[in-house]
């Protein structure tokens, strides 16, 4: 394949990456460059589903304060508010695109509650297939309208003049790809992989995130990682949903007590940091009671068959915490503008503040179409800067000796895991800076630059978790134990409860 040239370049094919492709292939030219199987990303797996104020019974201003609070109060309330606003429209467009989300006998559609959400607002399809849903639906679109290039890693982004003019790819037998486009979206996912254990899939490599890096891309919040709190612990690791324990499972220890009592008001639906830290304190095993959870089978029909596959016939599952969702991430406007010109950041790899310190639950699905729609309008809206520049490969240079992938994920565990301290941080930073700062040379093979790209990322989140010197949400140090400041709560809490404002807007609000 030869290089060439596209109005739209987007790196990755999760519903980020797809929906934004979709949404901008009527009126541009669009290429999805994925590094998989096309579709092959965390979206695929999204079990729990999407939040979204979509009944007469819930308020944005809930969704709001539900979400703050579980960011504990470092989000960016501007696009939060945005974010909350928009999901019921953004709901009906993915209904329209063919999405079929799970309905009561009544017709009705049946929503679910998760952790730290006051009422249940989580739609979901399939029982627990939601992404796989959502993920089937767009890629069957995104293959009738756009040009789709499997199996291609992006190198790195080509930056010409302070702006974004394209990308370097390579393919598994080390074959050079130079792709030119006026806009180039980045929809890569997070980096749960750089942990031992995660419900992420095999692709999510913290590729994006490093690559904006070294494009000059402000990069932030990447001291908070999300470990959800039931991942199966067994020979294979994979997630058991939260909306298990929303529909009554409950986390037990080794002596059939209740963990979560007397830890949270919430009990077992408590954020997710205080459910892993209580887990993970735990030390001894921690499982999840399903007996009370009416039809199980029927409602989560992906999870019962792998406990099936896994001979896990017993109504207490064996759970561990594991690395779920990246908080931070390339910093972006509301149109999923980062601060390199025509570079776009949409879902998990971008931070747009909407989760602050600890994303809530399923509302991930969420942020990528409401920001995938903003960024396909500012796109469709705004003439490009075109640069004819000369782009021609560059090599990625990367140092002489790589660690092996499963020594950097275990420094990540052991010292930027759950719970940090100094001394842990100091002793990852110096290790991955070992690497860094040794002799180069050009990386000849995906495997260097997925290895690469992960002591990148590694060493970002590790030196951001040592510059914040308190515990927040998806951060917590056992030397600094306690937030700093609370200055935002108060901020938010001086309009958000009154009655009378709850009440007009309720009346305003688009309900489908
Ligand atoms: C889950 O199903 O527990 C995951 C949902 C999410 O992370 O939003």
């Amino acid at each position: 394949m030869g290089n060439f040239y596209t109005e739209v370049l987007v790196i990755g094919s999760g519903v980020a990456g797809l929906l934004t492709a979709e949404l901008l292939s009527a009126d541009k030219n669009v290429t999805v460059i994925t590094k998989s199987k096309l579709g092959q990303s965390n979206s695929r797996l999204a079990q729990g589903g999407i939040a979204a104020v979509t009944s007469d019974d819930d308020r944005w201003g809930d969704h709001f304060f539900d979400t703050i609070q579980a960011g504990v109060f470092h989000n960016n309330e501007e696009l939060t508010e945005l974010l909350v606003k928009k999901g019921g429209e953004r709901i009906q467009d993915l209904i329209d695109l063919g999405v079929t989300f799970d309905r009561n006998r009544d017709g009705s559609y049946s929503r679910c509650l998760e952790g730290a959400h006051r009422v249940p607002r989580i739609l979901h399809a399939g029982g627990d297939a939601t992404g796989k849903e959502l993920v089937g639906t767009l890629l069957k679109r995104v293959k009738e309208s756009c040009t789709i290039i499997e199996h291609h890693v992006a190198v790195d982004l080509i930056v010409e003049n302070g702006a974004c003019t394209g990308a370097w790819f390579m393919d598994g037998e080390g074959k050079q790809l130079t792709v030119k486009a006026d806009h180039v979206i980045l929809a890569t996912g997070g980096a749960g992989q750089l942990y031992p254990v995660t419900s992420n899939d095999a692709s999510v490599t913290g590729d994006g995130i490093a690559m904006a890096y070294r494009a000059g891309a402000r990069v932030s919040d990447l001291e908070f990682m999300q470990f959800h709190p039931t991942i199966y612990a067994g020979d294979t690791t994979y997630l058991i949903s939260e909306a298990v324990r929303g529909e009554g499972g409950v986390l037990v220890t080794s002596k059939g007590e209740r963990l979560m009592e007397g830890k949270h008001e919430l009990l077992d639906l408590a954020p997710r940091d205080v459910v892993a830290r209580a887990i993970y304190e735990e030390q001894t095993p921690v499982y999840l009671d399903i007996s009370s959870v009416p039809n199980f089978d029927q409602r989560f029909p992906t999870i019962a068959s792998y406990l099936t596959r896994d001979g896990a016939s017993s109504k207490k599952v064996p759970v561990q915490p594991g690395a779920h969702f990246l908080m931070g991430g390339v910093e972006t406007d509301r149109y999923g503008r980062t601060t390199v010109e025509n570079l776009f950041a949409i879902g998990e790899v971008a931070n747009t503040g909407v989760h602050g310190a600890n994303r809530l639950a399923s509302n991930s699905l969420l942020e990528a179409v409401v920001f995938a729609n903003e960024a396909a309008t500012w796109i469709r809206n705004h003439k490009p800067v075109r640069l004819n520049l000369d782009a021609r490969f560059q090599p990625l240079h990367i140092p002489w000796s790589l660690p092996e992938p499963c020594m950097l994920r275990n420094l990540m565990n052991d010292h930027v895991g759950i719970t940090r301290h100094e001394a842990g941080l100091s002793s990852a930073i110096a290790a991955f800076e070992f690497y860094q700062t040794s002799r180069k040379k050009p990386a000849s093979s995906i495997e260097e630059i997925t290895t690469f790209n992960m002591l990148q990322t590694s060493w970002l989140m590790a030196t951001s978790a040592y510059m914040r010197t308190e515990s927040r949400g998806g951060h917590f140090r056992s030397d600094f134990p306690l937030p700093k400041q609370h200055f935002q709560q108060k901020r938010i809490t001086r309009g958000i409860f009154e009655d009378e404002w709850i009440t007009t807007e309720k009346k305003s609000r688009a309900i489908f």
